[in-house]
């Protein structure tokens, strides 16, 4: 593969696509492992230059001893004005969020594509975006545009009254769930996930009065009160009193580390068998044979486990497990607000399982991270109009006019781009890449992906015991933002997931080019080099 000399300064939009183009001609990625390690030498060989914005940053302005000066001054006045802000923070802002989770949080200025910056101007390559929720890149120009159509036009209005995006938007979200399991349905909006959530379960609880639900270990579905309940960490309720109605939490099928000791060469889905052997008979606390009725209303899942770490099932399980919830009127609800709009290379994530939901849960990446916005698709039978009749659940924010015109041009552009494609191919070359990087550290126990949806699970020397601190580490050195990568200054966004803390779950843009994964991985290879010997 050539790449021009024109292409190497400046025109980073088409030195990156100039790259995708010939990537692709070159081989398709899914076509198998051998012509993938070949796509992948082929590829790196070629790559003269990173494709790292071309905002010079302070850092690598080296203009003479006049312009070191006032470079220092202004590091001086910017690193006060943060200094300051940071002290202000301190006094007035609650620590009740995750901001404090670090030690020095962080102010970021501006973001776009792949990128975050700090107020420094250096660029963060982002692998995470915002847990899934800017699928489409930072400051997207397609949903910027919209949002500013929309503040001309309809910017605010009461969600008592209605308005053409958000009808617009809903048919698009029923005829996406009609294509995908063949089922009529209706949407009902919120504003945030957990309050999506919450609605699922007030419709769970109207259908079948039940209150008890089953959800699965290592399942993360939000922190309001109500959802606090079917949250596996009893860390979210240990300090908020009773949860009556706390959900029975399940193994997920993680197969790396199976929760029953087995191998997948030979286990035949032993865990589907368990969750079949809570209704053999009355004494398991699930089931009354007498009446044919189950304690639990529901089960919550996540198609793939997203703060669990990334976990992707086997197939088969959902299958199975659907088949045991529906023969026993229990309700299936499908967690995808972290996993949903093409996150795994299929619009919903539920999709890669050929498994059909009773009630479908999304937010995040709806609004591609703008004006908030959730909801949820139930099947026509459980929230037709005498079901779930007017008032049923209501915010003042819910169906929000800003929110409805960012999600209809998201939708938009995921109906007019192949995404399964594009996304499938990105994470094979990504996914690729990371089993090379396995191979010179042992200290990565297990990596894998669906999609754009990829594990990395660091471990100790025998790959395999966990270490939550190599995973912090490298999380705390990517956030510090003085890596040199091929003499360039830049930061690296990760999150850390996983039931010991210790794996990292990227999330990168589903438009993040060939160059940037390759430098993704660079910046790993390095990362997990600097952090395992220090
Ligand atoms: C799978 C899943 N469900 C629910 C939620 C809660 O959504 P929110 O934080 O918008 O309340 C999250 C948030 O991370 C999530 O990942």
């Amino acid at each position: 593969m050539v790449v021009e000399k024109s292409l190497l300064h400046g025109d980073r939009e088409s030195f990156a696509s100039h790259n995708v183009i010939n990537l692709k001609s070159a081989a398709q990625p899914v076509n198998g492992p051998a012509i993938l390690e070949e796509v992948v030498a082929e590829h790196r060989n070629t790559l003269v230059e990173l494709p790292l914005p071309e905002l010079a940053t302070p850092a690598d302005e080296q203009d003479g001893s006049r312009t070191q000066n006032s470079q220092k001054d202004s590091f001086d006045l910017i690193a006060q004005d943060e200094a300051n802000l940071l002290a202000l923070e301190a006094e007035v802002c609650s620590y009740g969020d995750t901001v404090h989770y670090a030690k020095k949080p962080k102010i970021f200025a501006h973001c776009s594509g792949s990128y975050l910056y700090d107020t420094y101007d250096t660029p963060y390559l982002d692998l995470q975006m915002w847990y899934s929720a800017v699928n489409l890149g930072y400051a997207n120009d397609r949903v910027n545009e919209a949002l500013k159509r929309q503040i001309d036009t309809l910017p605010q209005l009461a969600c008592q009254y209605l308005h053409k995006e958000k009808i617009e938007l809903s048919a698009k979200i029923v005829n996406s769930a009609k294509r995908a399991f063949g089922e009529a349905g209706r949407v009902h909006f919120n504003v945030g996930g957990s309050q999506a959530v919450e609605d699922a379960l007030k419709l769970v609880r109207k259908t079948t009065g039940k209150s008890r639900q089953f959800a699965f270990e290592g399942g993360y579905h939000g922190r309001t009160l109500a959802v606090s309940s079917i949250t596996s960490s009893y860390r979210y309720r240990e300090d908020y009193g009773e949860f009556g109605d706390r959900a029975e939490f399940v193994p997920f099928p993680y197969c790396f580390r199976c929760p029953y000791g087995k191998k997948m060469e030979s286990c035949e889905l032993y865990c589907v068998q368990q969750v079949e052997r809570k209704f053999e008979h009355e004494y398991t606390g699930a089931w009354n044979p007498k009446t044919n009725k189950s304690e639990f209303g529901a089960f919550v899942i996540e198609p793939v486990q997203a703060t669990g770490g990334y976990i992707i099932p086997p197939q088969g399980y959902f299958e199975r497990l659907a088949k045991i919830c529906k023969e026993r009127g229990i309700l299936l609800i499908d967690d995808e607000i972290q996993m949903g709009l093409f996150r795994t290379g299929k619009l919903w994530a539920i999709e890669n399982f050929n498994t059909t939901p009773d009630i479908m849960v999304f937010a995040k990446a709806l609004t591609n991270g703008m004006n908030p916005l959730s909801g949820l698709w139930a099947k026509e039978e459980l929230i037709s109009p005498d079901k779930f009749g007017p008032g049923s659940t209501h915010s003042t924010f819910s169906s929000n006019s800003l929110g409805t015109a960012a999600a209809l041009e998201v939708m938009k552009i995921y109906e007019e781009g192949d995404y399964e494609t594009t996304v499938n191919e990105k994470g094979a070359y990504f996914l690729a890449q990371l089993k090379d990087i396995q191979k010179r550290h042992p200290e990565i126990g297990h990596v894998d992906g669906l999609g754009l949806a990829l594990r990395v699970e660091m471990c100790e020397i025998d790959g395999f015991t966990p270490s939550r601190q190599l995973a912090d580490k490298m999380f705390q050195r990517g956030l510090a933002g003085d890596l040199r990568v091929n003499g360039r200054k830049m930061g690296l966004i990760l999150d850390i997931g996983g039931y010991y803390k210790n794996t990292l779950t990227l999330a990168p843009s589903l438009e993040i080019t060939y160059p940037e994964i390759d430098l993704a991985c660079d910046t790993l290879d390095l990362l997990i080099s600097e952090c395992k010997t220090h």
